[in-house]
């Protein structure tokens, strides 16, 4: 893969700390859903799971308390997010997670070798998705599925009262892409699966709404932290991010606010 991607924990937001409260609030929102869904593509206890840009690990103790008797493989490029999640998952773990710090282009593991995969918020960092979707294809079992999990900005949020986003989010936008990523990667999902050999190939949507799980699981991700960090490396000017700080705080004041979000998931399977 040519390139590193659109994401490093370690400057994606102002402190690293925030930016794993942030992940894991980001997990925290919708896994209920997200566990349904995925049990509905067929993924089962005792699978060999695969677990592309595992992060600190937030995901992975989610699919350790689903499938108790599976052993998941971790896969993180990022050494400081790989050595959080072998810290964090070190008690509960046990034996049943293998760390491989790699790039899920060249994950290094034998051909033929899992069940099911999970990418989820990765393929929208990748400079070259396809050529990352083949390499899952070469390590899945025939007949093993891979499912990815990301947005897209046109997606994204819904809130009332209206969120000022469209600056900031056009500036995320050019920002990813000049980075490698691609914050519209949702609409693109099902065909990186087909261009990677994959078929029987669905789409599912994700719905997380304050009504349902309360306003204050959705208050993590209002952190301005990577807003201000693009500001911080003059990306993005003060002026053109002051109208979505307005509707922000505007948003934070109001007693009957409401949010929802809208994750996808594409599942395609290694038919032969
Ligand atoms: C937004 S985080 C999502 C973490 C986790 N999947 C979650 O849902 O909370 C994206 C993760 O993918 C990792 N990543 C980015 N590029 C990667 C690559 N080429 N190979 C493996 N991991 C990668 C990042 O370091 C980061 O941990």
């Amino acid at each position: 893969m040519t390139g590193e991607g659109s994401y490093k924990a370690n400057t994606y937001n102002l402190e690293l700390e925030g930016e794993i409260q942030r992940l894991k609030a980001q997990v925290l929102i919708s896994w209920e859903k997200e566990a349904r869904n995925l049990k509905w593509f067929g993924l089962a206890d005792g699978m060999n799971v695969l677990e592309a840009g595992s992060g600190p690990g937030f995901f992975t103790e989610k699919l350790l308390e689903l499938l108790p008797n599976s052993s998941i493989t971790a896969v993180e490029i990022d050494p400081v997010l790989h050595e959080k999640a072998v810290e964090y998952l070190h008690e509960k773990a046990g034996d049943r997670v293998n760390y491989v710090q790699a790039s899920v282009a060249d994950t290094g593991l034998p051909a033929n070798s899992f069940d099911f995969a999970i990418a989820r918020l990765l393929f929208v960092h990748l400079p070259e998705p396809v050529a990352a979707a083949r390499e899952i294809f070469r390590i899945l079992k025939p007949r093993g599925k891979l499912v990815i999990i990301d947005s897209d900005a046109d997606l994204f949020w819904l809130t009332n009262p209206p969120l000022s986003v469209e600056i900031v989010r056009e500036k995320f936008k050019q920002v990813m892409a000049s980075r490698g990523g691609n914050l519209s990667i949702g609409r693109n999902l099902c065909r990186i699966l087909k261009q990677a050999g994959f078929g029987s190939i669905d789409l599912e949507a994700v719905v997380s709404h304050s009504d349902i799980i309360g306003i204050e699981a959705f208050e993590p991700l209002l952190d301005s932290g990577p807003i201000l960090q693009l500001v911080k490396q003059g990306l993005i000017s003060e002026s053109e991010i002051a109208s979505y700080l307005v509707s922000r705080d505007e948003f934070v004041a109001k007693g009957d606010r409401l949010m929802m979000s809208f994750w996808l998931m594409a599942c395609g399977e290694k038919n032969q």
